[in-house]
């Protein structure tokens, strides 16, 4: 008994290695036409974090998540950029071709012939379960990006990008959305970055906020679900340069 005791009490010590992050941005400069989007921008997002990225409009944001999805290729050289090799990515609208079925949608690009059986399960996993036939033009808006998460969902991303995923939805809409994307991140655990620019949806969703200011990461805020939300809600607003004034 004695000996796997020991065994036991030095486990520990392997996890004291320090984790490599899923990204990794050192420097990471953009600029277009002279004018500079990213300025020398550092960060690192651990592996299975939520993360949110708050910006005003023009601030950079999809910039730095086209950067990290690797379909910028001007960036490159620019600094130094890791990001894991399976990246998805889901858009403010869902990108689904209109002449190709939901599943077939979902499929896309993958191919195996496990991958039917995924996009379904996926598809099911989403509240889709049945629509797998039906055409794009045939869902609402919410249930279109419900397909898109199903189709990143298949490919078992390891990093999970989102830019205003949930944008163009009806309150209520973004409301159910956000309960699933939160479920399904708790199911397959991919790190993720969610750009959004409602301080609500970033308290609500992520356990970490980043704000991007002139074109740096400004504040970074670990979200403690013992600290009231409103206290986050302050300070996020302050940040973006809203007042109580202007509200
Ligand atoms: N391909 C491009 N060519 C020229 N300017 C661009 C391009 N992409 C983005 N920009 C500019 O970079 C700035 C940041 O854009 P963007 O990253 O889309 O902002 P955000 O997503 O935060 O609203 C904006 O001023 C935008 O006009
Ligand atoms: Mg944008």
């Amino acid at each position: 008994m004695a000996p796997h005791t020991q065994q036991l009490t030095t486990a520990p010590a392997a996890a004291a290695v320090p984790a490599v992050p899923a990204v990794q941005l050192r420097g990471l400069t953009r600029s277009f036409n002279g004018r500079t989007v990213l300025d020398h921008v550092d960060l690192d997002l651990p592996v299975g974090q939520f993360t949110a990225l708050l910006g005003h409009s023009g601030s950079g944001k999809s910039t730095l998540l086209r950067a990290i999805a690797g379909l910028d290729h001007e960036v490159v050289g620019s600094g130094q950029l890791t990001a894991p090799e399976r990246v998805s990515v889901v858009f403010q609208d869902s990108r689904l071709l209109p002449w190709r079925r939901v599943l077939d949608n979902v499929l896309l690009g993958t191919d195996g012939k496990e991958a039917a059986a995924k996009g379904r399960e996926a598809l099911a996993e989403v509240g889709l379960a049945g629509r797998e036939r039906a055409w794009p033009n045939e869902l609402s808006g919410g249930e279109a990006q419900r397909a898109a998460l199903a189709r990143s969902l298949v490919r078992e991303p390891e990093l999970l990008l989102a830019d205003e995923p949930f944008g163009a939805l009806d309150a209520l809409t973004r409301i159910r959305m956000h309960v699933l994307l939160r479920e399904l991140w708790e199911r397959h655990r991919p790190s993720v970055l969610l750009v959004t620019h409602d301080v609500d949806e970033a308290i609500v969703l992520a356990d970490r906020v980043l704000v991007l200011e002139e074109g740096r990461i400004g504040l970074d805020l670990v979200i403690d679900p013992e600290v009231p939300r409103a206290e986050y809600r302050e300070r996020l607003l302050a940040a973006l340069g809203v007042t109580s004034d202007s509200r």
